[in-house]
């Protein structure tokens, strides 16, 4: 990471020295806000901490690739990283502090804490992707703990991590309001991910098959639909669009993730599919956002 001349962002990779310069803004009277992230900042962070900075005085991003959301067949090793870059960004959109910790500021030796949601932590991806909830969930609790922000924000994309992440901190009283921001997408509809990195052109091109058969879905069902048929339906259509392998599509209660049992309560529509290596998650509300 190379500060020049002209960065006005701090960055810090040891707690104690987190904890101080949010100390320091304590005093002054400033309000905090955290935005965890793992780097390979995309448009979709830079939204987050342009809203951080409507919402509080000072912005703390955090950049940490935590090794315990990836089952050891997951891509830990590839997931892109690019610290430089991303503490340009980060500059540039005037975060005032970047916590980059190094894996054993985090899990130093004999580290043996791990929080687990039951519920939420083991439908849709915790089912895909055992293990990886409780990966997030212990990070996301430490990163909170270690910063004590007034408020955290995360992205709707990752709209179950969202939901599990309320659930924490609702259930250990971490006293922090979490803040959801809508999915950024591009124009034809592909959300935002560091994944999308790994789409080859001719993936990349169909890719945004995701979002349309989403929409297409929750369409329906908040018409009336039958939610199984519907489901079943969008899956097809994912398989037939080119995706290789569809772990999921499914409709759910939007606050709770529990099975929607109506097109008439507040509900999402969730999916995760692989497009060649990448697997891409997305999900939309059941009717327009207002
Ligand atoms: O959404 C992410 O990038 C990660 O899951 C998070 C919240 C930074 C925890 O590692």
């Amino acid at each position: 990471m190379v500060a020049n001349n002209t960065s006005t962002l701090i960055a810090v990779r040891d707690v104690d020295s987190l904890r101080r310069r949010v100390k320091a803004w304590r005093r002054e009277g400033k309000s905090v806000a955290l935005v965890p992230t793992m780097g390979a900042l995309h448009k979709g962070h830079l939204t987050l901490m342009d809203r951080a900075q409507k919402m509080a005085d000072c912005v703390v991003a955090s950049l940490f690739v935590n090794p315990k959301q990836f089952a050891p067949s997951e891509d830990f090793a590839a997931y892109p990283r690019q610290e430089n870059a991303d503490f340009e960004l980060l500059n540039s959109a005037g975060v005032h502090l970047l916590f980059a910790p190094d894996v054993n500021v985090m899990y130093p030796a004999g580290f043996s804490t791990n929080i687990q949601i039951t519920g939420i932590g083991g439908i849709l991806d915790g089912a895909h992707r055992p293990g990886h909830f409780d990966g997030v969930s212990t990070v996301v609790a430490k990163l909170l703990l270690q910063t004590l922000p007034d408020i955290a924000l995360f992205g709707e994309k990752d709209y179950q991590q969202l939901v599990l992440i309320r659930r924490l901190v609702a259930d250990l009283n971490i006293p922090v309001d979490i803040i959801g921001v809508p999915t950024v997408r591009e124009a034809d509809g592909l959300a935002l991910s560091s994944r999308n990195a790994y789409l080859t052109p001719e993936e990349r091109a169909k890719a945004p098959a995701l979002y349309a058969t989403l929409c297409a879905a929750a369409k329906s069902i908040a018409e009336g639909g039958d939610i199984a048929a519907v489901a079943a339906a969008a899956k097809a259509a994912l398989l037939e669009s080119g995706f290789r392998q569809v772990d999921y599509v499914e409709a759910r209660n939007a606050d709770t993730l529990a099975p929607l049992t109506s097109g008439k309560e507040p509900g999402r529509v969730l999916a995760a599919a692989f497009m060649g290596r990448a697997r891409l998650i997305d999900n939309v509300p059941l009717s327009p956002q207002k």
